[in-house]
């Protein structure tokens, strides 16, 4: 694939940061070294991305490259590089589908197949009303409940055709189910339920039953708000 593929033919003139995200790029290079503010690509690349409907254009690589004193190429080579990054617009529900081994043993073809039945796209596509885009990606790190679905920064696991089928329903109709395995699974715990550690297991259960445990974010999105917000 050329770098031609990869990047959005329609540019935007000009990108600036927010003043919102000016603040944390500050807090960000400054945990780097005297010298060493290169390292700092990788978050401000994932700012730029989030403040830019989820893409990243050639005018916030200049602008990085800028802030960072690196050559464009380089930083231009972090951002084609990782699929995490976007170089073109992708749907409001970006779907990245996992295509390696565990996830393909495990039915992930059947997920794209549903894709392209339901919404006759295929991985580097967006409908036509941009909201939905899928990409074949490499293992997603959740293997355990493959096959794997990310949408936008959260993951639904241990999906077939038809529980992909009500995944996509739900976001169409702007309603995202709960995050994790659509079978329930607590983590990566057997589908039979925990075969050892049992009496750990009883104690957790114990303390979330009397509310003593910390309420779990809903989604990565949040998750992440709720960091930020706290270092703030
Ligand atoms: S192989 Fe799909 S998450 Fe690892």
């Amino acid at each position: 694939m050329s770098i031609h593929d990869l990047v959005a033919d329609d540019q935007p003139d000009k990108f600036a940061f927010s003043s919102e995200n000016e603040a944390l790029i500050k807090k960000i290079i400054a945990k780097y070294p005297e010298g060493k503010q290169a390292s700092a690509v990788m978050p401000l690349l994932d700012l730029a991305q989030r403040q830019h409907d989820n893409w990243i254009p050639m005018s916030a690589i200049e602008l990085i490259a800028e802030r960072l004193d690196m050559a464009k190429i380089r930083v231009l080579e972090v951002a084609s590089f990782y699929t995490m990054y976007n170089l073109k617009p992708v749907g409001k529900y970006f779907f990245q589908l996992c295509g390696t081994t565990p996830c393909m043993l495990r039915g992930s073809d059947d997920l794209s197949r549903c894709v392209k039945d339901k919404l006759n796209i295929s991985s580097g596509e967006i409908t036509p009303d941009g909201k939905f885009s899928i990409l074949e990606v490499e293992c997603l790190g959740a293997c355990v409940n493959a096959p794997i679905v990310q949408v936008n920064d959260d993951f639904y696991e241990d999906l077939d055709y038809d529980s992909m089928a009500s995944l996509i329903d739900s976001f169409a109709e702007d309603l995202p189910p709960p995050i994790g395995s659509v079978k329930s699974r607590s983590g990566s715990q057997a589908v039979t339920g925990p075969t050892s550690l049992t009496k750990l297991t009883e104690k957790q259960n114990v303390v979330k039953s009397s509310g003593k445990l910390k309420k779990e974010p809903n989604s990565l999105s949040e998750h992440v708000r709720n960091k930020v917000h706290a270092s703030g």
